[in-house]
């Protein structure tokens, strides 16, 4: 077939097909493909354009199609699922109008940088963006380029690891168009390698320092070099504010790999410049500025400075008011002065050499403003010009010379020297090249004095470092000169070497895959290239012509036409018009040059008389300018770049060497290279270097020429595409097999093209099975050893097949689903019929049933009601008729019961009447016999009173009594003799208690004698004691006080004793009496009666008095009881002094002396306490007096031990009253003291109880009580108390400090976390223990200080010691916080992604590991290690073990919040970076995954860390939410009110719609965009995961009681001691 090429073309055009057409203004627009003829070879294509509502027609041939293989064609849209991809590369139609829409696409939704394969494109956005954090450098910091979204970063990092891990030198080239933002970018690249190793150590150390803020000297200084560098070369342009008017290459040197993580750090730079553009300092076009500098020292040098220098503004000079333009908005000059004169103190530049620098900057201002006049067609200038006077005087140069040389010219033959004069403009022109001559050398000095100081660190070739280019891109302006010529063979050059870079690199992947392949040949340039420098090419033309005397452009021009104006040369030609031009074809446009001026700039010289007069400068400084040598080539120890710069040079420092003779060279005049060969010179080195390294490319677009946020302006990216060789690495790709894949991507995308059957699990089977099926022609694809290669176009059709297959099985789910519905939906119709059917009949039956039913119910009722009536009646007769017969049946009745009535009535009476007349004949009858009865009785009676009156005279019976009383006088006298007894026993106790009370009074005089001897002894002492002397007396005094209290007390007992002695007399006499009475009382016998009542009367008297008696008694002891408390508390009160536990616990044995007066009651002995007292006091004061009061030998314990000792004697006698007295204690307390200095204490406790301690695991079974856990807290703590009661403040400070120092070293080792738990809880048991004791210390201090200050300062010192151990101990348990949760976070950082982000858990919502973009070619990363289980497993277990460690509650939950905070933020913002991975199944199994967290923080009661992850579930919900209308929009704002617009745009920006998602509109996109500018203060795109907040230490709880617990595993011999002796 003929044309089969092209019918297989135009087979993808069907209808709906869109495709590109050319447009003027926005470069190409999209048509849809309404119609599509194919009449006969004819072929016709209408498309209509939605933009211009109007239709376009493509008409041709086949034929003519066949021939140009379908080039002409429209090209096409890709599929709608690679909109906006981050890759170029990816697009399955590779072509320009894809390319920029595209971009132009991502640009909208701010994405700035897309990769182009290799190249990194980045369009200015003109506006600050948060994308250059030193967040989102840790994020790109250690990443794969094709895991995170594109970014220079990437590219850095790309260039910094291979540097370390291939050992290769790198560069980065970074070209565009001015104002593209190429400075922008190298600048954020330079900060990228001066922060990332302290990012990754930080990720890495321990060390707590905050990642940006401490890059080191050199990398201060290489990042110094940028405002310097910027302020002498860049000015403010119309096309940019901040242009930089040269090309740098700086090279940034690092030091070799170290350390387990390849660490390396910045040793030094190296700064190679380029073509500077000079004729700038004499000319500015309109709104153009002169450089930077000039402003800055007008605006901001201080006011003495300036009158020095004769600066006044910038509109009085020359050089700087011809732009008219003196600012730039936005700039502060000032503030500018002040970073440039910082920049150069950061590089080492002295105050002094700046304020030479800035003198010579002055001068080249006062030169510009000498006024050069015409006299007569020759040059003056007047002799008191006073910019020639100030310029002179600041370089120190002769005025006259100079003057005279500016305006003559001197010409040198063979034989003599002839001045002439020269015309008003030669004049100007000398003038000004002698200021652009000083202002090159000047710039170059810098880069000198620059590449000194950065040359640091002994830097060696074998050091590797990363050069950044930064140069102007290709340049086409409607006049060109030689600049322009320069710098567009630069880039013909650079362009080269990338074609070659990327050709070669595709080459390289077609090996490796072991393909087929011929490649087809590519624009090569080098044909271009060997036209401008190859032998006789231009610049030699150029140089000849330059050295020739009268070389003109004229000449030069001809030359070229001549040489190069050959149908041959298809790089070159003549234009049609004109004799002034000429035209090279560069890759990227077709440039016309104008050859004016070509010479003069290449020449660019000064003249030998000028530099004489120059040289000859009184001011050292600006000789030492213009003079600068070439550095000698130091080999060993310059790097690349400044070895090339020494051998080539900088282009004016050559200039300056060669213009005068070299004294080391034989003075010889060598011949001055020109501008073009140095520059080509230099070019051909920086290649060189360039072709020894690693090259990545960044491409900078200036997406308008107004510098305005977020415009496009299609034609111009498009025209930068093309020059930046973009477009051409397409070409070349396109040339070959573009789109790739491995087969397994390939075979799960495409698997639906092929029958089921056909489905193997090989992908390589099925992905052939698959392109053998569907692509007939076998050259478009190529299978390789892992991918599968396609031609261009090959995958878009591949995807409409695809997409084609869903759509018919969707048709086909579709047709089923909706017959499924419809059935359905007839069954229900039906069902309803019938049930309507039912429902009428069932009421029609129901309607005759009643009437029926109501029938049988009328007749019913009329038949009862017939009965009722007849009843009725029938009733009525009936009851008529009884009432009849019942009357007359009563009227008979009633005549009966009258009669018997009557019968009744007379019976009655008759019964009354008889009963009484029987009544009255009784009666009379009983009274007659009881007369009788009575008479015969009272005659009996009489006779028996006259026997017993006879009787009753007789005198026997008075006996009887008397006989009775007399017995009752014995027992009356033996009552008496009884009571004497106990008077007399009575008398025997008053002698006794006086025998008592004269031995009292003994006992006082001894003990007064004692206290005065006291006082005597105390009197001796020395002055010090002198208070101690007055207390004692005030002792004295109260005890004297006490006497006499006594004595007064005695006295009334002796009252009473004499009282109770007359009582007793008064009793006796009576007792005597009443004997007497007794013994009269026989004869008395007659008085007894009497008798009887006085014994009786006297018997009470003796109770009574007996009575009296106990009661007097019992009233002394009342009263002496009164007396003794009196005393007691006199001498609690008194000895509370020394006994501050003692108030009234007094147990000491009873003395017994009052005992025998008192009985049983245990008083203590006033003396005997006294004795105590005083013991204790001297104990105290005075230890030396122990022998005195204890009545002991003195014992023989060392006098500064007994005096260390003293205070534990002290602290015991404090607790109970029982004195000290025992020697074998002191000994022991002795022992303990030792126990306690040895140091083999101390190493124990470090050795045992830190360094070598089995720390208990925490385990299910068996739950170690607190006790096991804090032992090795509680048994320092018992240490740390026995030293302290034992006086030995120092020696716990210092072993604590030990012990602290013990436990750092063990817990930062970060063995396991048992160990940093056990001791971070154990740390905090101590900080209580410690502080329990800090508080008993000052109780006890203060009560001591009440006591009286004598042990104040020793009591401070040991507060100050505890209060030492505390701090370091707050200290040491903060460490051990940071330290672990740093180690934590480590170990969380590998886990967090994997499992909060990447991990998977819900089986129905699984998308491929690339996010399901089918883009991602052969890149499928690997699947995640760690899922949410383990994640919270490691959670679970950290809490386990804290749990188990009985840690501090609030410290747990800090502990947990905080990682959970970490989580948070680390996968909030890894998802913000990660490209292709935003999709809704994504969302799904992220909140899955979070609220798997948020379940067990409430579980684990630490629901408030769930705040922490509201920003992931936030963004985890965006994902899942509808994103088509602006009211989805607005409720996604609503939703996720936590993330700022920033944030939520960027998510946004993100999201790919994976299969029959719709992807979001740009609209939608547009409308975020804008809330995002409206809130732009919250402008940070990732959330800040340094800022942790501060430990928040618990309070120490007070522990009551310090555990003496030692496990019985431990072999403790001396902590054992120690807790015994406590
Ligand atoms: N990444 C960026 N983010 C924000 N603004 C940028 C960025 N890149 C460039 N710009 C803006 O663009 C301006 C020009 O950038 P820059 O000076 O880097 O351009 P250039 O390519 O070096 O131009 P020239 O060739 O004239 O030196 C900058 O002053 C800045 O305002
Ligand atoms: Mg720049």
């Amino acid at each position: 077939m003929a044309t089969a090429t092209a019918s297989k073309a135009l087979e993808v055009y069907t209808k709906g097909t869109e495709a590109w057409f050319p447009d003027e203004t926005e470069g190409w627009l999209m048509g849809k493909l309404t119609t599509k003829t194919i009449d006969g070879d004819k072929v016709k294509l209408v498309f209509h354009i939605d933009s211009l509502r109007k239709d376009v027609t493509f008409e041709s041939t086949l034929t003519k199609l066949e021939a140009n293989k379908a080039a002409d064609l429209p090209p096409l849209q890709n599929p709608p699922a690679l909109d906006g991809i981050d890759d170029l590369a990816m697009l399955s139609y590779l072509h320009e109008p894809a390319v920029l829409h595209n971009i132009r696409l991502r640009y909208a939704q701010e994405n700035i940088y897309t990769y182009s394969g290799i190249v990194l494109i980045a369009m200015n956005p003109f506006q600050r963006l948060a994308l250059y954090g030193t967040d989102i450098m840790r994020e790109y910091s250690g990443k794969r380029r094709d895991e995170l979204e594109p970014h220079l970063f990437a590219v850095a990092e790309e260039a910094y690891r291979s540097m370390i891990q291939e050992g290769k030198n790198q560069s980065i080239i970074v070209s565009g168009e001015s104002g593209a933002g190429k400075t922008q970018s190298a600048r954020y690249i330079m900060r990228y390698f001066a922060t990332v190793d302290n990012l990754t150590k930080n990720t890495r150390n321990t060390e707590t320092t905050s990642s940006s803020g401490n890059i080191s000297e050199i990398e201060q200084a290489v990042l110094a070099t940028n405002p310097i560098m910027e302020s002498f070369g860049n000015s403010k342009t119309t096309r940019n504010d901040n242009s930089s008017r040269f090309g740098k290459y700086m090279e940034i040197f690092f030091s070799k790999p170290s350390g387990p993580s390849n660490s390396v750090r910045i040793t030094g730079a190296a700064i190679r410049t380029y073509l500077l553009e000079r004729s700038r300092l004499i000319f500015q076009p309109p709104t153009e500025r002169n450089y930077h500098i000039f402003y800055q020292l007008c605006a901001g040098a201080p006011a003495a400075e300036k009158k020095e220098l004769g600066l006044t503004s910038w509109e009085s000079f020359f050089y700087l008011n011809q732009g008219g333009t003196g600012t730039v908005p936005g700039v502060d000059d000032a503030a500018e002065f002040i970073d440039t004169t910082k920049g150069l103190s950061d590089i080492g530049v002295a105050l002094a050499t700046q304020w030479s620098i800035f003198k010579i900057c002055a001068a080249l201002l006062h030169i510009g403003n000498i006024k050069i006049t015409a006299r007569r067609d020759e040059a003056d200038i007047a002799d008191d010009d006073e910019a020639l006077v100030l310029a002179c005087t600041l370089l120190g140069i002769d005025k006259r010379e100079f003057k005279k040389w500016i305006v003559k010219k001197q010409i040198i033959t063979r034989s003599e020297k002839i001045v002439t004069a020269l015309n008003q403009y030669a004049a100007t022109v000398g003038r000004d090249s002698v200021a652009k001559f000083i202002y090159s050398m000047l710039f170059d000095w810098l880069v000198k004095v620059i590449n000194q100081n950065l040359a640091r660190e002994g830097m060696s070739t074998t050091q590797k470092f990363i050069g950044v280019l930064d140069i102007y891109g290709f340049e086409h302006f409607k006049k060109n000169s030689f600049e322009q010529f320069c710098i567009n063979y630069a880039n013909e050059k650079l362009q080269q070497e990338f074609n070659a870079h990327v050709f070669k690199l595709e080459q390289e992947e077609y090996v490796a895959e072991k393909i087929n392949w011929s490649f087809i040949d590519f624009n090569d340039n080098q044909p271009c290239i060997d036209l401008i420098e190859g032998k006789l090419g231009i610049l030699d033309l150029l140089d000849e012509e330059s050295r020739l005397p009268s070389g003109a452009d004229g000449t030069l021009i001809t030359k070229l036409y001549q040489r190069f104006g050959v149908p041959t040369q298809k790089f070159f030609e003549k234009p049609r018009f004109g004799q002034s031009a000429f035209t090279i074809k560069h890759y990227a446009n077709d440039v016309t040059y104008d050859i004016e001026g070509f010479i003069e700039k290449n020449k660019d010289t000064v003249s030998d008389e000028q530099m004489a007069v120059l040289n000859a400068s009184e001011f050292e400084f600006l000789k030492e300018v213009i003079k600068i040598e070439p550095e000698p080539v130091k080999a060993e120890v310059t790097p690349v770049g400044i070895q090339i710069e020494s051998q080539v040079g900088f282009s004016a420092n050559i200039d300056a060497l060669d213009m005068q003779p070299r004294p080391g060279r034989g003075g010889a005049v060598a011949k001055k290279p020109t501008l073009g060969t140095i520059f080509k010179a230099s070019l051909v080195k920086l290649m060189e270097t360039i072709r020894q390294t690693e090259v990545h490319y960044i491409r900078c677009i200036k997406p308008n020429s107004a510098k305005v946020a977020f415009e496009f302006e299609p034609q111009m990216v498009l025209q930068q595409l093309r020059a930046c060789g973009v477009l051409e690495t397409i070409r070349i790709s396109c040339a070959g097999y573009p789109s790739r894949s491995t087969y397994a991507d390939f075979a799960d995308r495409y698997y639906l093209l092929v029958p089921s059957k056909e489905w193997k699990p090989d992908a390589r089977v099925l992905t052939q099975s698959i392109v053998g099926k569907v692509i007939s022609d076998e050259d478009k694809y190529q299978m390789g050893l892992t991918k599968v290669f396609f031609r261009a176009g090959q995958l878009a059709f591949l995807e409409k097949l695809r997409t084609e297959r869903q759509r018919e099985c969707v048709i086909l789910i579709q047709k089923n689903i909706r017959r499924a519905v419809y059935q359905k939906r007839y069954n229900r119709m039906r069902d309803a019929s019938i049930r309507i059917q039912t429902a009428a009949r069932t009421y029609q039956a129901q309607k005759l049933y009643r009437h029926k039913r109501e029938t049988r119910a009328a007749i019913k009722i009329q038949r009862n009601v017939r009965m009722w009536l007849s009843r009725k009646r029938y009733e009525k007769i009936r009851n008529a008729v009884v009432r009849i017969q019942s009357h007359i049946r009563m009227l008979k009745a009633q005549a009966l019961a009258k009669e018997i009535r009557e019968r009744n009535a007379a019976t009655r009476i008759q019964k009354i009447w008889r009963g009484y007349v029987v009544r009255k004949w009784y009666k009379q009858t009983s009274r007659r016999m009881v007369l009788i009865q009575t008479c015969v009785r009272r005659r009996k009676a009489a006779k028996a009173y006259k026997l017993l009156k006879a009787e009753a005279r007789s005198v026997g019976k008075l006996k009887e009594t008397n006989f009775k009383l007399e017995s009752k006088v014995v027992e009356l006298s033996q009552a008496l003799k009884d009571s004497k007894e106990e008077s007399a026993k009575l008398g025997e106790k008053v002698t006794s208690l006086e025998a008592q009370v004269a031995q009292w009074k003994e006992k006082f005089s001894k003990v007064d004698s004692a206290s005065k001897a006291a006082t005597a002894d105390a009197s001796h002492g020395s002055a010090e004691l002198k208070k101690e002397l007055h207390d004692l007396q005030a002792v004295k005094d109260s005890l004297t006080k006490e006497n006499e209290k006594s004595l007064a007390m005695l006295k009334k007992r002796d009252d009473a004793v004499a009282r109770l002695e007359a009582e007793l007399a008064a009793a006796r006499e009576e007792a005597a009496k009443l004997k007497e009475e007794v013994q009269k009382a026989p004869k008395v016998v007659q008085q007894t009666v009497e008798d009887t009542a006085t014994v009786n009367a006297l018997k009470k008297e003796v109770s009574n008095l007996r009575e009296q008696l106990s009661r007097a008694l019992a009233g002394k002891y009342r009263s002496d009881r009164v007396a003794d408390a009196a005393i007691a508390e006199s001498r609690t009160s008194i000895s509370s002094d020394y006994h501050p536990y003692q108030n009234g616990i007094i147990t000491s044995p009873s003395s017994g002396y009052l005992n025998g007066y008192m009985g049983e009651r245990p008083i203590p002995s006033m003396s005997t306490q006294i004795e105590m007292d005083m013991a204790a006091h001297a104990a105290k004061n005075k230890p030396r007096r122990h022998s005195y009061v204890e009545g002991a030998p003195a014992s023989p314990v060392d006098r500064a031990v007994s005096h260390r000792k003293s205070r534990a004697n002290i602290a015991i006698d404090t607790r109970a009253p029982i004195p000290i007295h025992d020697e074998g204690q002191v000994l022991e307390t002795e022992r303990s003291v030792r126990v306690l200095e040895d140091k083999a204490l101390e190493d124990e406790i470090i050795d045992a109880l830190v360094t070598n301690l089995r720390i208990p695991l925490p385990s299910t079974q068996t739950v170690a009580t607190r006790k096991e856990i804090f032992f090795p807290a509680h048994l320092i703590g018992t240490t740390m108390n026995q030293l302290i009661n034992h006086d030995l403040s120092g020696r716990m400070q210092s072993l604590m400090s030990n012990v602290m120092k013990a436990i750092q070293n063990l817990t930062m080792k970060f063995e396991d976390d048992y160990v940093s738990a056990f001791w971070l809880s154990n740390c905090y048991e101590l900080l209580c223990v410690v502080k329990s004791t800090q508080e008993k210390e000052a109780r006890e201090a203060g009560r001591r200080r009440i006591q009286g200050g004598r042990r104040g300062s020793d009591t401070s010192e040991t507060e100050r010691a505890l209060e030492k151990v505390r701090t370091d101990l707050d200290y040491l348990l903060i460490e051990i916080y940071h330290g672990w949760i740093k180690e934590l976070k480590k170990r969380l950082a590998n886990m967090i992604v994997p499992a909060v982000i990447e991990n998977q858990s819900l089986p129905g919502y699984i998308c491929k590991q690339s996010g399901g973009l089918w883009g991602k070619w052969g890149k499928s990363s690997a699947s995640s290690q760690f899922t949410i289980e383990q994640l919270l497993n490691f959670l679970s277990k950290l809490s386990k073990t804290m749990r188990c460690y009985y840690m501090e509650d609030s410290m747990t939950r800090q502990i947990l919040t905080e990682l959970l905070r970490v989580i948070g933020v680390s996968a909030f913002n890894h998802l913000l970076m990660r490209k292709n991975f935003c999709t809704w199944k994504r969302g799904v199994q992220i909140q899955y995954n979070v609220s798997r967290l948020e379940e067990w923080c409430t579980s684990h009661g630490i629901a408030e860390a769930t705040l922490h992850l509201q920003q992931l579930l936030q963004a985890a919900k965006l994902l899942t939410l509808n994103k088509t209308s602006p009211q989805d929009i607005e409720t996604i704002f609503d939703v996720c009110f936590l993330l700022n617009p920033t944030q939520i745009k960027k998510l946004l920006s993100l999201y790919y719609a994976a299969d029959f998602d719709s992807p979001l509109s740009p609209e939608l996109l547009k409308i975020v965009a804008s809330r995002a500018v409206l809130n732009e203060k919250s402008d940070v795109l990732l959330l800040d995961l340094e800022q942790a907040p501060d430990f928040a230490k618990p309070n120490p709880h007070t522990v009551d009681q310090i555990e003496r617990f030692v496990p019985a595993w431990m072999n403790l011999p001396h902590i054992s001691a120690v807790v015994a002796a406590s």
